[in-house]
């Protein structure tokens, strides 16, 4: 019986120890950027919506590391895709998943996806259907380059906060804090950060508008059951001066409230009157010396200002970098397990 195809969907699949070795291996991958480790491997990076850092980072880690990346994008420079399974095909798809993935694994050896929610009906898009649909068909590893959770974004964050605060990071205080943006965003980055910072054991307050912004039950049951496992907390708070009150680390996001999914003119009220959730010298003042970051993209003096993105505090660009040795460090553990 062949073994089950290792896929890099959600931090939450891999266990602590497959994590910390990547992130082993991040550092080091740091240090030596060339390698031979994906010599004669390929990469297929399907793109449904624009990226900067997610599409160099992988094109350019699979290049140093002696592979090749393709880049696609259905309904632009490839043929549009249907997800349905038993779908009459007589609207804009020109090809099913299952032929899709059922090619591109002939071709390349792993394939990574980026599929951001359609934003009209959360009960469907917290299905991730295109990424599962990836995983379904396909016959080589699938990475998950942000679809309802950004798994590599967690991991470039937390090498981020090693290279801080030192390889144990229980006990510091953790703040994801909600920020305002003109638009309602993913809450993909919010997901993965409850995350990976409830299961590296940190004490972690969610700071957020009001109720409405707490995040899907699925990912709170998750942060609740890494603090379980971890020794952590998870705290919701709506108030932004306890919240920041001795915080180590702030991580900033916007993200639209789920009750809301479909419905945005209604949220936006409420978005609108939180425009002062923008991270500033005066709450980061409220912190113990610590650190900001944000994955990126951001627009200045709307999520945070110009004065703490400029600061020694923000590690953000430190996070980005490590987006680059992060995958690179999943793409040769991939290709390791699936030669051994
Ligand atoms: N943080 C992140 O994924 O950046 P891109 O959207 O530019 O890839």
């Amino acid at each position: 019986m062949t073994a089950p195809i290792k896929h890099f969907l959600n931090t939450q699949d891999w266990t602590r120890a497959e994590l910390d070795a990547v992130l082993d291996l991040a550092a080091k991958m740091k240090q030596h950027k060339l390698g031979d480790q994906l010599a004669g491997k390929s990469i297929a990076l399907v793109f449904f919506n624009s990226s900067l850092r997610t599409r160099t980072s992988f094109e350019l880690g699979a290049h140093q590391l002696g592979g090749k990346a393709i880049v696609l994008q259905p309904g632009k420079d490839a043929w549009p895709i249907e997800f349905e399974v038993g779908s009459v095909m007589d609207g804009e798809a020109e090809e099913h998943i299952a032929e899709v993935a059922q090619v591109l694994s002939r071709y390349v050896d792993m394939i990574g996806v980026r599929a951001f929610p359609k934003f009209q009906d959360w009960s469907v898009d917290r299905e991730d259907r295109v990424l599962k649909g990836f995983a379904r068909y396909a016959t080589v590893p699938v990475i998950n380059l942000e679809t309802i959770t950004h798994p590599c974004q967690e991991l470039a964050h937390a090498l981020a906060l090693r290279e801080r605060f030192g390889a144990d990071l229980r006990g510091r205080k953790y703040v994801l804090t909600w920020t305002y943006h003109p638009k309602p965003l993913n809450t993909a980055v919010a997901n993965s950060a409850l995350t990976i910072a409830t299961r590296l054991g940190m004490d972690v307050t969610l700071l957020c508008p009001t109720p409405d912004y707490v995040l899907d039950e699925r990912y709170m049951d998750w942060a609740e059951a890494n603090v379980a496992e971890s020794g952590g907390s998870l705290t919701v708070s709506h108030d932004i001066e306890s919240a920041y009150r001795d915080a180590d680390v702030v991580y900033a996001k916007s993200w639209g409230a789920i009750p809301f999914f479909g419905r945005w003119d209604e949220e936006k009220p409420i978005r609108e009157a939180h425009r002062h959730f923008m991270v500033d010298s005066a709450k980061m003042a409220l912190t113990r010396n610590g650190v900001f970051s944000h994955c990126l993209p951001l627009r200045r003096n709307v999520k945070a200002t110009d004065e703490v993105m400029d600061s020694p505090a923000c590690i953000a660009i430190d996070e980005a970098e490590n987006r680059l040795h992060v995958q690179k460090a999943v793409m040769a553990k991939l290709m390791r397990s699936r030669d051994a």
